[in-house]
């Protein structure tokens, strides 16, 4: 953002994508052109010959939708260079985001509304039933396996009920799938099951856009977890 703004005039975020020509970088990079206070000022993607550095001077958010063993270095670069970061990535451990310094960072291991309010009423319910497990089914091209959305719904039962021990996750692969998740909670001649269903990326988009625009004064840094952004404002 360049100088002082007229009044009335819209703060515009320059927003670079990494992993710009995957599945999600691509959708991403659609949904920055469409919002009418971003600009999409670089996409970096080996698979277009950009590296990460070439971007990242001209953008205020990076967003990154890569893979697990760069989405770290990624983030540990852009902060340096005092560029706000966005993970969507999956598959690493959000702890080796602490120490960065220079900018902040946003992580969550799902961005869609429905996914957060399944985590949500899933954590609830542990609190109620004596046994859970969790079926997270994905398409065939995921890498990581389990999703982190099951780790991470997994971890806040187990948090939130200790009597249910290890949550069990049970992951399926096969084309035709975008993501889906089901929680089934079992008790004395009862169960119940909460599902979500991704069924495009545009799922995602409202969630990502929401944290390019937070990012940048999140009141510490990381923040894991797109409920962190719905609650508080
Ligand atoms: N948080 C969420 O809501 C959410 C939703 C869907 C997918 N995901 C995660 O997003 C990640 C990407 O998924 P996808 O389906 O788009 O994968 P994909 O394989 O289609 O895309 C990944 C892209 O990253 C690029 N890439 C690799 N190394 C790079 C680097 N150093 N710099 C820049 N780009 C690099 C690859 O060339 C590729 O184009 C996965 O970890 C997936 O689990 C998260």
């Amino acid at each position: 953002m360049t100088g002082p703004l007229d009044e009335g005039q819209v703060a515009v975020i320059r927003v670079a994508v990494a992993g710009a020509a995957g599945r999600m970088g691509q959708t991403v990079c659609a949904a920055v052109e469409g919002a009418q206070d971003m600009e999409l000022t670089g996409r970096a993607d080996p698979a277009l010959g950009t590296v990460l550095a070439d971007v990242l001077i001209d953008a205020d958010v990076l967003v990154d939708f890569t893979l697990p063993t760069t989405a770290v270095q990624n983030a540990r670069e852009a902060t340096a260079a005092g560029v706000h970061t966005v993970i969507g990535t999956t598959g690493f451990d959000p702890a080796r985001l602490k120490h960065m310094t220079g900018a902040n960072i946003f992580i969550a291991p799902n961005f869609a509304i429905g996914a957060v309010l399944m985590m949500q009423f899933a954590q609830q319910a542990a609190r109620h039933m004596a046994r859970a497990e969790i079926i997270e089914l994905h398409h065939d091209r995921k890498v990581d396996k389990p999703s982190g959305t099951a780790a991470r719904t997994a971890s806040l039962m187990e948090e939130a009920s200790p009597r249910l021990g290890e949550v069990p996750v049970h992951s399926v692969r096969l084309p035709g799938l975008v993501a889906h998740q089901e929680v089934i909670l079992g008790d004395v001649g009862q169960t119940l099951t909460i599902r979500h269903d991704s069924i495009d990326r545009e799922s995602f988009m409202p969630g990502v856009l929401l944290a390019i625009r937070r990012v940048g004064t999140l009141p510490e840094s990381p923040v894991v977890g797109l409920e962190n952004l719905l609650t508080s404002g």
